[in-house]
């Protein structure tokens, strides 16, 4: 039985800012943040929410397949800046695309959210279930404190998903995977802190913990360190070496740290994609939309062997290797 991609998708809000519009309300510069980041611009939601995002990727994915709505057993939406607590996402996907056979739930590892969704799915294709949806998506642009420099200039929205159905005589399939979480070093990356409210409640944490607040050093060093590790571990589960693989799709936070990884690992960047450029770290959209991006320029063909990686708040990490 394989995990097959059947379909990748992506939906950006149109609105972008480029560097040179953030020099506007922040002391900081076009040179900086491309020499520290790679970042170029961002795509930035005046409007829609995250949900609204999602529901445009999972109506791409759909009229570019031929199964319908009410063909899906599940849908998946990791994102860690949902529109509510309750309802999730994904059920705000499931009611407006009518997966009316469909069950839905958030899941929420930050920049290690595709991942951590698609071993779920991949575990849920094992069992019972045979079609399902997987959609990274966020509006991180409200979680963003825009007055800090040092956070404001980083991320961006956007949402990515994809189709995967089980299959039984597939070459395609996940051969091997990894996720580890580091609660110990949840402090050096937070974001959305919901205070006590009610009656009975006083809550005094400051008002700035609704926004993301960063140690980028210490998330610099844990990435640069953990990714590796985990990719290791999973090509280890796949009896792959580092070189068999064809193309590295890594959690799109910073092109330096991912340059790293690959120098790490002893191999080429140049297999290493990249966009964080034009999108800025999306979080649990950037491994999809990096993904749809290039499997319709048919960088990733069928049958390759790819290594996704993501890294984030948590701090989490996970590595999926995987036959297209
Ligand atoms: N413009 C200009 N100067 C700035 C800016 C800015 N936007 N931001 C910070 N600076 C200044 C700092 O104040 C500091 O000045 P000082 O030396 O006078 O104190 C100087 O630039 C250097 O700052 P550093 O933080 O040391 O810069 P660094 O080279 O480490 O780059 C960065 C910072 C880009 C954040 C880097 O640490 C990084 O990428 N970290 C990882 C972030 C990440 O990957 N997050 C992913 C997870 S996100 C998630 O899960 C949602």
């Amino acid at each position: 039985m394989g995990l097959r991609i059947m379909q990748t998708a992506h939906y950006v809000p149109d609105k972008i800012i480029h560097n040179n519009d953030l020099t506007k309300l922040l002391d900081t510069s076009d040179e900086w943040i491309k020499t520290r980041t790679y970042i170029r611009q961002r795509h930035i939601s005046q409007t829609e929410q995250t949900s609204e995002l999602c529901i445009q990727t999972a109506k791409k994915l759909l009229s570019q397949s031929s199964w319908t709505a009410d063909q899906l057993d599940f849908i998946i939406v990791a994102t860690m800046s949902p529109d509510y607590l309750s309802p999730s996402t994904a059920a705000i996907v499931q009611g407006e695309i009518k997966a009316d056979n469909a069950f839905a739930f958030d899941l929420n590892a930050a920049c290690s959210g595709f991942i951590y969704a698609l071993v779920q799915a991949d575990q849920l294709l094992k069992g019972s279930y045979r079609r399902g949806m997987i959609i990274g998506g966020e509006t991180l642009s409200k979680l963003v404190n825009w007055q800090d420099r040092s956070t404001a200039v980083l991320f961006g929205d956007g949402a990515g998903g994809i189709l995967v159905e089980s299959q039984l005589d597939s070459q395609s399939k996940v051969v091997g995977h990894d996720l580890h979480t580091f609660g110990q070093s949840a402090q050096y990356l937070t974001a959305g802190y919901q205070p006590l409210d009610s009656a009975f409640a006083h809550d005094l944490t400051e008002p700035e913990k609704k926004y993301f607040i960063m140690d980028g050093r210490q998330v610099y060093n844990f990435a640069t360190r953990e990714v590796p590790n985990s990719i290791l571990r999973a090509l280890n589960k796949a009896k792959w070496t580092a070189a068999q693989v064809d193309w590295w799709l890594l959690h799109q936070a910073n092109g330096r740290i991912n340059r790293e990884i690959a120098k790490h690992l002893k191999q080429s960047s140049e297999r290493f994609l990249l966009n964080v450029d034009a999108y800025g770290n999306t979080s649990a959209a950037s491994i999809p939309i990096l993904l749809d991006e290039c499997v319709r320029s048919q960088t990733i063909k069928r049958g390759q062997k790819i290594v996704l990686s993501g890294f984030g708040g948590g701090l989490t990490v996970g590595s999926i290797a995987l036959v297209y």
